[in-house]
């Protein structure tokens, strides 16, 4: 194998630069040339693509997003889109392929394999919904930029007998809400997995009131059954009195500068997966398992989502005590 390629697609997360700068860094130690793939899987298709040096992975360890930048890509999807993302990978004498991504990513980094392309993912997403890794890149700075937004929260909170709700993001999955709720010390959590009525909220945050604490707050996955702004309307209602003040994180989750966990994480996988594609592996991800790096099949990745683990919903219960 001479040349490889890069690539980051779907949602970006801190971290992705950090793992890019590793595979070229990597790669080039292997003697192998590195091609930087514009646009996730949309730039592979047009054929925007460039070699990249050591000095182009210079100084972006620290910084989020992206510099290959990212798309999520319809084309890619059909039969048509990689076939003519194959014929690409060809005409550049490209021999192997890294896929920084999420979930949908890494489906497409298993269609590729499926043509025969040596390929091998490295999963990146703030929600932490990937299976064959505890840990996936970006979800540590995600997780702390939401702690930081829910402390600062909770201070203006204790000054008033309101009603608190911040909505963290995590797509369908509650990973980020459960650890947010947890590590903030938050009364309620509402998580896709778990469904808990309005009613019961209410009675959990007057008890909080009765209890002798300062504060009200409750975290709601974006996935939730129970959207924010009904929760919000809910608890406004006359008869149920809650004064509510609603902070949406959204984005803001994705952005800051990646955590030392998410730079080393990023780090050991990024060098790990241009190792294991220059020994001649393909059609799995590295991940973090334990404190050891391990392949998982993309077959095994990508058929069903990572369960969560629900004990940490009774954790967040009692805790909330
Ligand atoms: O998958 C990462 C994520 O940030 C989710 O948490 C969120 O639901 C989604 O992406 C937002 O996607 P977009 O940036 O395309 O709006």
């Amino acid at each position: 194998m001479k040349r490889i390629g890069v690539l980051t697609s779907g949602g970006d997360s801190p971290g992705m630069n950090a793992c890019i700068r590793a595979v070229v860094r990597t790669g080039l130690g292997l003697g192998l040339e590195i091609m930087g793939i514009k646009h996730g899987y949309n730039g592979l298709i047009a054929g925007e693509m460039e070699p990249m040096g050591a000095r182009s992975v210079g100084g972006i360890i620290q910084r989020a997003g992206t510099i290959l930048q990212t798309a999520r890509c319809e084309e890619f999807k059909t039969t048509q889109g990689g076939r003519r993302a194959l014929r690409k990978l060809n005409e550049y004498g490209i021999e192997g392929l890294v896929v920084i991504g999420g979930g949908g990513s890494l489906k497409g980094a298993l269609e590729l394999h499926k043509m025969g392309f040596p390929v091998v993912g490295v999963p990146a997403s703030i929600d932490n919904d990937i299976c064959g890794t505890d840990m996936s890149i970006g979800t540590d700075t995600a997780l702390n930029t939401a702690l930081d937004a829910i402390d600062k929260i909770k201070e203006t909170g204790s000054s008033h007998g309101r009603a608190f709700l911040v909505e963290v993001m995590g797509r369908n999955y509650g990973y980020l809400a459960l650890m947010a709720a947890i590590a903030g010390g938050a009364e309620v959590v509402l998580i896709p997995e778990k469904k808990i009525a309005m009613e019961e909220v209410a009675k959990i945050l007057k008890q909080a009131y009765i209890k002798g604490k300062a504060h009200a707050l409750v975290v709601i996955a974006e996935g939730a059954k129970c959207k924010t702004l009904e929760v919000a309307a809910y608890l406004q209602k006359e008869e149920v009195g809650f004064e509510v003040r609603t902070t949406i994180l959204g984005h803001v989750q994705r952005g800051g500068s990646p955590s030392a966990f998410d730079r080393l994480l990023a780090t050991r996988l990024g060098a790990s997966a241009v190792q294991k594609l220059a020994q001649g592996v393909s059609g799995v991800i590295v991940g973090l398992i334990g404190n050891k790096i391990e392949t998982t099949s993309l077959e095994r990745v990508t058929e069903r989502r990572k369960e969560l683990d629900i004990t940490f919903y009774d954790m967040a219960d009692v805790l909330a005590k």
